[in-house]
């Protein structure tokens, strides 16, 4: 509720770019132009000028079949060689690609020419281990080089990776190699968070313990040095498979519209949506919002996207969008807190990074620690930073902006999802006057609207987002389920795209997110989903009945509050407050540390409908704090205050 109190106070803070800015700004106010008199051209102009193709494109858009949308379909290209190899050519070969650094503060540093050798041999590798073109690879590593150098590799040859969070739990892992019927799955021994190594190796083999898998070989990174079990024959060392391939690849190109990567991301339901992108399209939208919403001049910026490669934004904002434009970045394995609160800071000044991009929670919690930790460390080489991942309250914006940016520098907050692959709604630095709090303007190219639940547009006012016009980044499809991804995004309001978020259009036209409206859950920029939390529960021996709600949290957006019934032959087994514990540990154990519910309440009734259906929003005015609301479609009203009693 914070979020949507601060949208309420009527923010009227507006910052004006600086002329110092805005005269040597890479975006302009010609781009709205040209994508305003011919939105296809614009867009066609852009995968031109940004990217290599193998073979020229000489169709824009097909959209005779939505809402599966082919872009740019008659040209090839290759991915990998567009990120790497060009940078090459064009004598760009010495220019530092990754300043990698280690949690226990060791580093290396790629040149775009060692990037581009390192992934050729994993290039060979994967295709000597049966890797053809459309095979899918899980990886499942930290933040370490190989995990960039993997997911190129497998672009590289046409296959397709399936990037799995480290911090997710072996069954989450599974669940997702079966998906895919992975073939390969990349990993490492363990990585390092907090000061220790925590495994990865032991939860793939855990994985894959039960039952067929079509996994053929699990190769591992040494990183953490922790003991690993061996699976003769299908285990392998990264290095010493990587010795003995070939140096030397050529990449070749492919269909635009042939698949780069699936990632699984929570929807309404129990199960995790595999969404697919392709190449053509995914890699023009990345590299042109890199560029213009982060103002890159890439001879000289360092920039640093903070997410893990385990989530959207990594894929498309620390590796393919960055490494198209050539860009220097920052990537790190850690945490912002660990061996000491300043790291991040100490990494800024470290390796004098220029733009900065992060989620509002993780700006959040810095406010809670107070500005004398960054005020230890030399900040001024930043000019721009970024916010993603969930609504940014004013406050926070502006403490980012003075605290972090020294009180002058451009602060977009840019607006998309896993789906959309690419930004879709933010500033552009140096052209727009900001507003903290409202990602504002889509992007050049893009068409946005705010529609009531009738599907007619608000001109002023409150609605649901959608996406009018197909996009070059769009999501094609969820993996091996046509259905599923017509049902969620298409059928509400016929060919536009719902993207299940709620906005605001203020009188100038801005958009102000609110959250989604769905049963999908927003804790620290991580989407969750009830449903999958809920049926972890009741799957649980104690649990008879579950309802998960997202209940709002200072510095996490949202937090996870369950609610539990539980079995009336367990109830004498254990008491309320063990049970919780029990039932917290289990979900982190099943799901991921991630979804841990803050609170388990036990309770011995849940507020239902008269058709069975639960009332969250009674659930959410509960673990919020707030006086209970509309109960009159309750079967039985007096539920409310048997649970109220319980929990308060
Ligand atoms: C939310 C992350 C408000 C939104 C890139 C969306 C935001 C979901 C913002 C997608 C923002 C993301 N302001 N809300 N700037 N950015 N969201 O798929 O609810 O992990 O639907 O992609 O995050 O989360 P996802």
């Amino acid at each position: 509720m914070s979020v949507q109190i601060d949208h309420n106070l009527e923010e009227i803070r507006r910052f004006r770019p600086s002329p110092e800015f805005a005269a040597q700004a890479v975006a302009s106010l010609a781009l709205y132009d040209a994508a305003k008199a011919d939105r296809l051209g614009f867009w066609a102009a852009q995968a031109k000028e940004l990217l290599h193709w193998h073979r020229p494109f000489t169709r824009t858009l097909d959209w005779t079949n939505p809402p599966f949308a082919k872009w740019f379909d008659d040209g090839e290209l290759n991915v990998a060689y567009n990120c790497l190899d060009r940078h090459v050519e064009a004598g760009n070969g010495n220019r530092i690609a990754l300043h990698w650094e280690g949690e226990p503060g060791d580093s290396r540093d790629y040149s775009y020419a060692e990037l581009t050798a390192e992934v050729k041999k994993a290039a060979n590798l994967l295709t000597s281990l049966g890797v053809s073109a459309g095979d899918r690879v899980a990886i499942y590593l930290p933040m370490i080089p190989e995990a960039v150098i993997s997911m190129l590799a497998v672009a590289r040859i046409g296959a397709v990776h399936s990037v799995v969070f480290g911090g997710f739990s072996a069954e989450s892992l599974r669940t997702r190699i079966d998906d895919a019927s992975a073939s390969i799955v990349i990993t490492a021994d363990g990585g390092y968070r907090k000061g220790k190594v925590f495994p990865l190796k032991t939860t793939v083999d855990t994985a894959l313990a039960d039952g067929e898998s079509t996994v053929r070989n699990v190769l591992v990174v040494k990183r953490g040095g922790n003991e690993v079990e061996w699976t003769e024959g299908r285990d392998l060392w990264w290095r010493d498979e990587l010795a003995a391939v070939d140096a030397e690849h050529v990449a070749k190109g492919f269909p635009a519209e042939h698949p780069l990567f699936i990632l699984y991301t929570s929807g309404t339901t129990g199960k995790p949506k595999g969404i697919l992108h392709t190449s053509g399209g995914y890699l023009t939208q990345t590299a042109f919002t890199h560029k213009n919403v982060f103002d890159l001049h890439p001879e000289k910026d360092v920039f640093w996207c903070t997410a893990d490669i385990g989530w959207i934004t990594g894929h498309s904002y620390v590796v393919y969008g960055p490494l198209a434009n050539g860009a220097t970045q920052v990537l790190f394995e850690g945490t912002p807190d660990s061996p000491h609160p300043g790291r991040w800071w100490e990494i800024i000044e470290k390796y004098k990074v220029s733009i900065f991009y992060t989620a509002p929670t993780a700006i959040r919690s810095f406010m809670k620690l107070g500005r004398q930790i960054p005020q230890e460390f030399n900040l001024r080489s930043l000019r721009l930073l970024g916010s993603v991942g969930e609504p940014i309250n004013p406050e926070a914006w502006i403490w980012y902006r003075h605290v972090i940016g020294g009180g002058s520098i451009p602060v977009v907050d840019t607006w998309w999802q896993t789906e959309t692959g690419a930004i879709m709604i933010s500033a552009l630095p140096g052209i727009t006057d900001l507003k903290p709090g409202s990602a504002q303007t889509p992007v050049p190219g893009i068409e946005i609207e705010v529609l009531d639940d009738n599907g007619a547009p608000v001109s002023e006012g409150g609605g649901l987002l959608v996406v009018s016009e197909p996009w070059p980044s769009m999501l094609r499809g969820i993996w091996g389920d046509p259905e599923r991804f017509t049902e969620t995004y298409w059928e509400k309001f016929g060919d536009r795209y719902f993207a299940g978020d709620g906005a605001r259009i203020d009188e100038d036209g801005d958009i102000w997110l609110l959250g989604r409206v769905d049963d999908v859950m927003n804790v620290s920029g991580h989407r969750l989903s009830t449903a999958e939390i809920e049926s972890s529960l009741v799957a649980h021996p104690l649990t008879a009945e579950a309802a998960v709600v997202g209940a709002s949290d200072e510095t996490t957006g949202q937090a996870v509050v369950a609610f539990v019934i539980l079995k009336a032959s367990q109830e004498d087994a254990v008491s309320p407050e063990e049970a919780s514990v029990l039932l917290r540990a289990h979900v982190a154990r099943q799901i991921g540390a991630i979804a841990r519910p803050r609170e388990v309440f036990i309770v011995n009734e849940l507020p239902k409908t008269r058709s069975g259906k639960i009332m969250r929003r009674l659930l959410r005015d509960l673990a919020e704090g707030r006086e209970i609301g509309d109960t009159t479609t309750l079967s039985d009203a007096s539920v409310m205050q048997v649970i109220s009693d319980k929990v308060r």
